[in-house]
């Protein structure tokens, strides 16, 4: 509910003045109800050149943004016109308090939406700050699925920083073979795996080199693979709204030249601290502040490059833009800017550890908490088929929904024994090949206490392949977290947590989990529903690599039938 703006008897004359400044005042002020009438389908789409079929929501990929004030209401009718395949959309960021049936997690809140069906999310969004929106139902995310969500403040509510302009831009790999063909390969007991991806997109353009240049298929002149074009006049700020949704790598980004101040992490505002580049994982958003402070005359590139794997894919560029240069005028350096190497870790655990809370923003943690889970992450083999696991468990989507099994008391329909925590840490060498391929799959879930605090401890391992750790950033569904620390190597649960910082810990909803390290979280167990934590690499969480939290089901309210039709719901009713 907004602040109700009303006009006493006044005489007529005044009236009149008072009802005109009730229209200028009151929709800034009053939440607003916000709908979008949106329909995926899919079509041939060349984002770096080369023809693919991709999902587009209206037409374009990314998608339509949304752009909301804090307290808003949402409503996004999303229509299934794919034909043949379902969908759900997840509102990555959002926490969905009173609407967990609204995140869009297909198998967890909600029953995928059947081609030809219209299904209706409506959540507030109550917090400003970047979010996403995008595929949550297999690895449908890969076909170009996605887009942002920008929330500002509440009017009064000012941000502790200023800025001339406000751009949003979505970084993105691409991969040339479909989702299925992914998926499929991934799935099978000869495990096939696509590799590193073709390009990076910016804003969902790229560039792939078509040679030999073939027009049907991979076009270089194709308009729609023309680069991205931030257009900025020299002297004014730029809040650039940075979020990654890829599939895979783990990018880092820069604009030639020009330093960016880190003012906003997942929606928190951050202690300003000045970086030459931003290591940015999958699911993480940024907002930093550039000001357009070089040599006008020219343009400049803003690149993207693959770290943390050894990068297999060009470059992604696009031009920074100098007003009144020509937006397609090349900036004149001969090589485009390479970014930190790939491979050095401590670089990127120091960037980890620099974002801070700002002060005055600053919502502390739990002093103390009341169960930590260590989640040790591992590769494995289970019958032959190479997975992903927390705590030698691997995860699978049982057919209902865990949302509606809870709380219609559906128990067969998923594994009731509470998985294990801690499995074999103590023993456990995380730098050497893992003994035990073997896990389990398995579809059983943590049940939280409700409004407790719990600690989760992401610990990361040695691959299946000698010397090779993976970095995962991990994606928490109906909640932020405080970070409370980054370690390398093992974490010892009896040291370690004597360095949390509980002074001044940034809240995400993403993090990464370093190479060979260990990553501490806090969070409340308070928001009613059901909520994966995963993570956010899409082969990754295909493969097992996630969980699925319960707190407080009972308090959630009566679900909405548009959620049911799959799996043993008995006597839905479809709407
Ligand atoms: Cu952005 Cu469960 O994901
Ligand atoms: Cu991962």
């Amino acid at each position: 509910m907004g602040v109700h703006f009303e006009c006493p008897k006044f005489p007529i004359g005044l009236l009149v003045l008072c009802l005109f400044a009730s229209l200028i005042i009151a929709p800034s002020v009053e939440a607003r109800i916000r709908t979008y009438n949106w329909e995926a389908k899919y079509e041939y789409k060349s984002p770096d050149c080369y023809k693919k079929l991709i999902i587009t929501i209206n037409g374009k990929s990314p998608g339509p943004s949304i752009l909301a004030r804090q307290g808003d209401t949402i409503i996004v009718n999303l229509k299934n016109s794919l034909l043949m395949e379902n969908v759900a959309i997840h509102w990555h960021g959002i926490r969905q308090i009173g609407t967990p049936w609204s995140d869009g997690t297909e198998g967890v809140t909600q029953c995928p939406i059947l081609p030809g069906e219209t299904f209706t999310y409506k959540f507030d969004v109550d917090r400003p700050g970047t979010y996403l929106y995008h595929a949550h139902y297999s690895m449908q995310r890969d076909a170009g699925l996605y887009g942002s969500i920008r929330v500002s403040p509440n009017n009064g509510s000012a941000e502790p920083f200023t800025y001339d302009y406000d751009r949003s831009i979505i970084l993105n790999d691409w991969y040339h073979k479909s989702a299925y063909e992914q998926a499929t390969g991934l799935s099978s007991q000869n495990f096939e795996w696509v590799g590193e991806p073709e390009s990076l997109l910016i804003q969902g353009k790229g560039r792939f080199n078509c040679s030999p240049s073939n027009a049907d298929v991979c076009n270089s002149t194709n308009p729609e693979c023309s680069p991205y074009v931030l257009t900025v006049v020299s002297g004014k700020t730029y809040r650039l709204r940075i979020a990654s949704l890829t599939s895979l790598s783990a990018l880092n980004f820069e604009i030639e030249g020009h330093n960016m101040t880190v003012v906003e992490a997942d929606g928190h505002y951050v202690e300003p601290f000045v970086i030459k580049n931003l290591n940015i994982y999958s699911g993480e958003t940024y907002s930093v502040l550039v000001r357009a402070d070089q040599d006008p005359s020219r343009n400049y590139w803003a690149a993207i490059n693959v770290i943390t794997r050894k990068p297999e894919t060009p470059t992604g560029l696009a031009i920074f833009n100098y007003y009144p240069n020509h937006p397609r005028k090349l900036p004149p350096t001969t090589s485009v800017p390479a970014g930190p190497l790939w491979n050095d870790t401590d670089y990127r655990l120091e960037q980890s550890r620099a974002i801070k809370a700002h002060h005055d923003y600053n919502d502390r943690p739990p002093p103390t908490t009341d169960r930590m889970i260590i989640f040790l992450n591992t590769q494995n083999t289970i019958d032959g088929y190479r997975r992903w696991s927390v705590n030698n468990v691997s995860f699978f989507f049982p057919h209902t929904p865990y949302l509606i099994a809870l709380k219609e008391n559906l128990t067969h329909v998923f594994d009731q024994t509470p998985p294990p925590t801690g499995y074999n840490f103590t023993n456990y060498d995380i730098y050497s090949v893992p003994e035990n391929h073997n896990a389990t799959n398995s579809s059983s879930i943590y049940r939280l206490q409700f409004n407790s605090t719990v600690d989760i401890i992401l610990q990361n391992t040695n691959m299946m392949n000698r010397d090779s750790s993976d970095t995962h950033p991990w994606h928490l569904h109906g909640h932020d977290f405080w970070v409370l620390g980054y370690g390398k190597g093992k974490f010892d649960p009896f040291k370690d947590p004597k360095n949390y910082n509980l002074v001044d810990p940034i809240m995400k909803n993403t993090v990464p989990v370093h190479r060979y390290g260990w990553t501490a979280l806090r969070f409340k167990a308070d928001n009613p529903g059901v909520w994966a934590f995963h993570c956010h690499i899409e082969s990754h969480f295909h493969m097992g690599m996630g969980v699925v939290f319960e707190e407080g089901v009972e308090k959630v309210g009566e679900l909405p039938q548009s959620i049911m039709g799959c799996g043993e719901i008995k006597g839905f009713h479809r709407p």
